[in-house]
């Protein structure tokens, strides 16, 4: 069946696009109801404006506190009918109130590999700290930053010297199939929770993909299409 999902970005929402793009593919059997971002001058709003995509701009500044803020997230993601959220450059934490509206159906894509160098500057840390691996984590969203439990994960090297711009280009790219296909699982039902353990389905029909551009390791394997 498909799953009426909401987007929440904050900037440009490449993710945003490359699950819309999946589900315009059919690869994606999801469908986004509202993208919701906190910026006026997201560029993601003009993406899911051109795919004819609901948007809603909700201000921080207009709400007393994080609380009244998320609650009226809570109702325009309900009253649009998506059952699940997409946290892609989100650049707010949630608060337990708007986990428990959307109990194990919030997802976040964090551009590190957790739980290592969480945070807002995920690529350049690790840049500079000097990696020879960094990646992508698609988790489901808990009350701390960057910590619920994780459901993929991408490894791409990391070059001495490259910096956090080059970097973050390269993991990016697999961002963007990482989330999708992360996405897919939860429409299909397969992914289940016990604890920190996110465990995976197996299905007949999926096959893994062995595509690897750019160079990466991806656990568990992207299947096909994603
Ligand atoms: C991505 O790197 C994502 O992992 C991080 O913020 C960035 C958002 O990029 N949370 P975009 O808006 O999806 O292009």
């Amino acid at each position: 069946m498909t799953l009426p999902i909401a987007v929440l970005i904050s900037g440009g929402g490449s993710n945003l696009q490359s699950i819309m793009d999946r589900i315009g593919q059919g690869v994606l059997d999801a469908e986004v109801r509202v993208v919701l971002s906190d910026r006026p001058e997201a560029f993601g709003l003009e993406r899911a404006r051109a795919r004819g995509v609901a948007t809603a701009v909700v201000r921080r500044e207009e709400f007393p506190d994080r609380l009244d803020f998320d609650r009226e997230m809570i109702e325009i993601i309900r009253s649009s009918g998506a059952q699940a959220v997409c946290l892609a450059g989100f650049m707010r934490l949630v608060t337990p109130d708007f986990l428990h509206a959307f109990p194990d159906r919030v997802l976040n894509i964090h551009p590190a590999l957790l739980p290592s160098f969480p945070g807002v500057h995920g690529q350049s840390d690790a840049a500079g700290y000097g990696v020879k691996l960094s990646g992508c984590t698609v988790h489901f969203v808990d009350e701390q930053m960057d910590h619920g439990p994780i459901i993929i994960q991408a490894a791409v090297p990391a070059y001495p010297g490259e910096g956090g711009a080059k970097l973050g280009e390269r993991i990016l790219r697999l961002e963007h199939r990482i989330y999708p296909q992360a996405v897919g699982w939860l429409a299909q039902g397969r992914l289940g929770l016990d604890g920190r353990q996110v465990r995976l389905a197996p299905s007949g029909a999926a096959r893994a993909v062995l595509d690897q551009d750019p160079p990466c390791l991806v656990n568990p394997p992207l299947e096909q299409g994603f």
